[in-house]
């Protein structure tokens, strides 16, 4: 008998600006990650293109033209969402994870009435994924807002974006309740403290609060609007399930030494506190202290802490990609609340792209987070991005991922043998789309090979690759033959 339940939810995700294309068809306008333009070297200084400034945004504007913006692009879903669907099927895809882009309906977020066009292209979406019994699974920001609120009120720095996001998610759920179950509010909500361009659509230079302030101040305007939205799904839409996610990183001490025992202890404190809020409904004591003592002065949005309790989700989920190594060490350690780490990890191989391989610390995780919430547990993203290469014949032998993904499976089912409850697992870029931290094609992620490159050249066809026949073997034997 499989350890996976029989109705676990087997699937793959995606996010509309890496996948869609369209940017501006039908009345969408551009979002902000339509401004994150392809760098070809970062400099030596280390510039992620994802870190958007005001001056590069400037920079961006004045050079539309001649510059590249894959996230325009996508992999052209928004044309091809029907034979994509089908292919998701032929792998006998339980769910599929996918984010609506928020200037579609709303192209600049200010809008009383969404764009007729764009509600219908959703609509198609879910109903061809029904005609092959797969369950929609629905972020409602996948990092992306349309780039009018960036530039007029600075993104989730300000307050106002509570007023605007919730009158978004009220009408996708008003909507779209009849065909969407599951859904997921804020992709990786706490990604806004490693990129505040990305998670938060603002610039942090120009805000008149210190930096971290002003982070922290963005995140607990979206906790709000997450808490207020999961309200008002569970008063108006008592069939569908919401969660809440984060990306998650299982942080492991440098040494036995105390003093790294406590700052990783410490370090994961920080990483699960916007679980913590948006599950049990409370800031915890942890990160209230980690404010007073950093001089973190928040403005509490009016009755936050019943918004708060009021709107706890009904599962947790995260992405889950690699550990870190924490230091007590100041040459070694990097401030807490920073984001990645990159001690290096010996017990671990690390993939062409620097992040360590390990499948036991998604074990770990998953024990740590059944321990710590009494909710069920969605990994809504894994998976190993890759340089694939295609062979003439349009075959591509990816054992590499097969590997990898083979070995993460079987920690989920050794959690769940432990006891973890654990609903449903879709890998990242089940069909391969623009890699977000890069900016790029060359980092593949999926099953499903699309031919396309950095500059957008290529045909977009579609081709499966061998790992797509094995996940199909998975699925159909419910995780038994891996
Ligand atoms: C997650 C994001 O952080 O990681 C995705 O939710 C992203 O949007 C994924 O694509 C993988 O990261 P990258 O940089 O390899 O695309």
């Amino acid at each position: 008998m499989s350890k996976f339940p029989k109705d676990f939810l087997w699937g793959g995700a995606t996010s509309a600006s890496q996948f869609e294309g369209g940017c501006l068809e039908d009345g969408r306008k551009l979002s902000h990650m339509d401004y994150i333009r392809r760098i070809e070297k970062p400099d030596k200084e280390k510039v992620f293109p994802i870190n958007v400034t005001s001056a590069m945004f400037e920079d961006h504007k004045q050079h539309e033209q001649e510059y590249n913006f894959p996230f325009r692009r996508g992999v052209d879903f928004y044309h091809r969402y029907k034979e994509d669907i089908a292919l998701l099927h032929e792998m006998g895809f339980k769910v599929f994870r996918m984010s609506i882009a928020w200037s579609r309906l709303f192209p600049t977020g200010l809008e009383e009435k969404p764009c007729p066009k764009g509600v219908q292209f959703y609509h198609n979406v879910f109903q061809e994924c029904h005609k092959y019994g797969i369950e929609p699974l629905v972020t409602m920001i996948h990092y992306d807002i349309p780039v009018y609120l960036t530039e007029t009120i600075n993104g989730w720095e300000s307050p106002k974006m509570i007023e605007y996001f919730t009158h978004y998610t009220k009408f996708l759920i008003d909507e779209y309740k009849d065909e969407v179950k599951y859904w997921i509010t804020f992709n990786e909500i706490n990604m806004i403290m490693n990129s505040s361009y990305l998670g938060g659509g603002m610039f942090v230079e120009k805000s008149d609060k210190p930096k971290e302030t002003c982070i922290h101040q963005a995140l607990h305007h979206q906790l709000i609007a997450s808490a207020l939205t999961v309200k008002y799904m569970h008063e108006t839409a008592k069939q569908c399930l919401v969660g809440n996610m984060i990306a998650r990183l299982q942080n492991y001490p440098y040494t036995c030494n105390p003093a790294d025992v406590l700052a990783t202890q410490q370090q994961n404190q920080f990483n699960y506190f916007p679980t913590d809020i948006q599950v049990k409904g409370a800031y915890p004591s942890s990160i209230l202290n980690y404010y007073r003592r950093q001089n973190i002065t928040i403005d509490w949005y009016p009755n936050y802490e019943t918004i708060l309790k009021e709107g706890t989700v009904d599962f947790a989920s995260i992405s889950y990609y690699h550990t870190s190594v924490i230091s007590s060490d100041p040459d070694k350690a990097e401030p807490i609340g920073a984001f990645v780490r990159n001690l290096e990890n010996p017990y671990n191989k690390i993939t062409d792209w620097g992040w360590g391989i390990d499948p036991t610390g998604l074990r770990i995780t998953l024990n740590d987070m059944h321990d710590r919430y009494d909710v069920p547990i969605f990994i809504v993203e894994n998976g190993l991005g890759a340089h694939d290469e295609i062979t003439e014949d349009h075959k591509i032998h990816d054992e590499y991922r097969i590997e990898y993904l083979r070995a993460h499976i079987q920690a989920i089912k050794d959690a769940i043998d432990d006891g973890c409850d654990v609903m449903g697992y879709t890998p990242w870029g089940c069909i391969d789309l623009v890699s977000c931290g890069d900016c790029q094609m060359t980092k593949r992620y999926g099953f499903v090979y699309v031919d396309a490159d950095n500059e957008g050249n290529g045909t977009y066809q579609r081709y499966r690759k061998d790992s797509f026949y094995w996940y199909k073997k998975v699925i159909e034997s419910n995780g038994e033959i891996l």
